[in-house]
């Protein structure tokens, strides 16, 4: 197996640590547009090997796409991360083009790779990459929802003084400070319910404070996050390569689940070794409905800013 991450800054450094770490592929590839600077986040995981007790082989790039070639999994986390106070949303003209231009480029060498999107603004890039490819849906993921949902987890477990091993907990919609959409219903620790444990007031503040939660460490950070991002890049990667079928809330094309249709959000889909292979259906309730509806909104005219920037 081969896999290859583009963009070695903070979370494409930190996905590509994990996934040595984890033994996903013999070989893994870190792309950057930097010179050197993919080289040397490379060279510093390998010499983690011993110490860590892998044998990935990693090796860094200068934008030379060629040593990506017959991936089986590309990750793509290129473009600017954002500042404290921006939004996920900001970053698109600029991210936008660099997205296409990486699609494009992996393909050309990885024709047959399955794409997982983490830049952002990332339901956007995630349907850019769909369209600007022409890949079918079930090879483009963007992962948003993994992490939104450890971060929940993350929300809970403080709250309930358990083990965040022991939550099952999703968050659906688009991956964006005002469009995520912890499902705090369905949320348990174990089989029981979280809404069993914890009053309404305390559980709203949870998914208030896991909407933010990308926001809050930027704010903390001075730059957004990467531990989790990149740990949850991952994850969504091992359940690829190992056709693990977990059950991941993901950013995938919609043509009528969820009641959308030409869109990519985050839904619940079995993640395997083609891809996302099908989506699962909560369920949901009015007023998860109307949330989900609303984020769509939201996403949609994200996406139409897409026709003035890019141009291919
Ligand atoms: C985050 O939420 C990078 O979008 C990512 O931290």
């Amino acid at each position: 197996m081969k896999i290859t991450v583009v963009g070695a800054g903070a979370v494409g450094a930190t996905c590509a640590d994990n996934i040595a770490r984890m033994e996903l592929a013999e070989e893994l590839v870190l792309l950057d547009i930097r010179e050197g600077f993919a080289e040397g986040k490379a060279l510093d995981i390998c010499q983690t090997s011993s110490l860590s007790g892998f044998d990935t082989r990693v090796i860094g790039v200068t934008n030379d796409y060629s040593k990506t070639a017959n991936s089986n999994v590309v990750v793509i986390t290129s473009g600017i991360p954002r500042k404290p106070g921006m939004t996920r949303e900001e970053l698109i003209g600029t991210n936008a083009r660099i997205v296409e231009d990486v699609c494009k480029n992996l393909l050309k060498h990885s024709p047959d790779a399955i794409v997982v999107v983490i830049s952002n603004p990332m339901d956007t890039m995630t349907y850019l990459a769909l369209k600007s490819t022409g890949l079918p849906k079930h090879r483009i993921i963007g992962m948003g929802g993994i992490l939104d949902s450890s971060r929940f987890k993350t929300y809970l477990q403080k709250e309930l003084n358990c083990s965040q091993n022991d939550l099952h907990a999703v968050v659906i919609g688009g991956h964006g400070d005002t469009t995520m959409i912890p499902l705090t219903r369905l949320a348990t620790i174990n089989g029981t319910p979280v809404s069993n444990l914890l009053s309404d007031e305390k559980l709203k503040q949870v998914a208030a404070d896991t909407m933010v939660g990308g926001a809050t460490l930027t704010k903390l950070l001075g730059t957004s996050a990467w531990y989790a991002p990149g740990a949850a890049g991952a994850a969504l990667v091992a359940s690829i390569i190992r056709n693990q079928k977990k059950v991941f809330p993901c950013c995938v094309y919609l043509e009528g689940e969820y009641g959308q249709t030409d869109i990519c959000m985050g839904v619940p889909v079995v993640i395997g070794k083609d891809g996302w292979e099908s989506i699962i259906d909560y369920k949901l309730n009015e007023e998860e409905q109307a949330a989900f509806n609303k984020s769509a909104e939201a996403v949609r005219s994200m996406n139409k800013v897409l026709e003035t920037l890019v141009t291919a």
